[in-house]
């Protein structure tokens, strides 16, 4: 009954290419005649944002930023910037890509960083939303799914970097 491993499929690469289509099409008209900064958090929601950015119009730059837990000498866990960004997102538009918020902490610190940046506006767009482990409130300009509460992989998203390059999204018993 509970064998670790792949569970059964929670969303098809179907149903994710068709909420894919329809939250371009918001974020098409939302940004009519605006140049956009569009900012993929690695590694997770690469497949997304290059699904995502293929069906956006307006004229768009798109780069990277990776962040790390990181343990100090008294062990307490501290996030820091692996990589940060290559452009100046100074008075830009701004859609930061995230593939799945939980309690929302990787968001929150991401969001606080940018925000000292100064971008002209700065908005949300997650693949997957999990708002039963939400612990720090998030504002989500856009979305694909509200999820049940379990682990997912598949689509970007990993268990110990594994699974990945599924095309659709699956639950995960470890
Ligand atoms: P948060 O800081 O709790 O919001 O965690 C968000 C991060 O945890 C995501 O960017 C993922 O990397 C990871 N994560 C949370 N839930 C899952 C899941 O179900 N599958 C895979 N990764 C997850
Ligand atoms: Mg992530």
């Amino acid at each position: 009954m509970n064998t670790p491993g792949l569970g059964k499929i929670i969303y098809t690469e179907e149903q994710i290419q068709q909420r894919i289509a329809e939250i371009a099409a918001t974020i098409n008209r939302d940004y009519t005649g605006q140049e956009l900064v569009v900012i993929c958090i690695l590694k997770g929601s690469f497949y997304f944002v290059a699904d995502l950015t293929r069906r956006l119009t307006m004229p768009m730059i798109v780069d990277f930023l990776s962040i790390g837990v990181t343990h100090d000498e008294s062990g307490k866990t501290a996030i820091k910037f692996n990589k940060d960004l290559d452009v100046d997102i100074d008075g830009k538009q701004v859609l930061l890509v995230e593939d799945i918020i939980g309690t929302g902490f990787t968001l929150g610190y991401i969001c606080q960083r940018l925000e000292t940046s100064h971008p002209a506006s700065l908005k949300i767009c997650t693949l997957l939303d999990n708002p039963a482990e939400r612990l720090l409130p998030i504002q989500i300009d856009y979305k694909c799914f509200t999820m049940p509460d379990m682990f997912v992989v598949g689509y970007g998203l990993d268990y110990r970097q594994h699974f990945r390059n599924l095309p659709y999204i699956a639950e995960y018993r470890y």
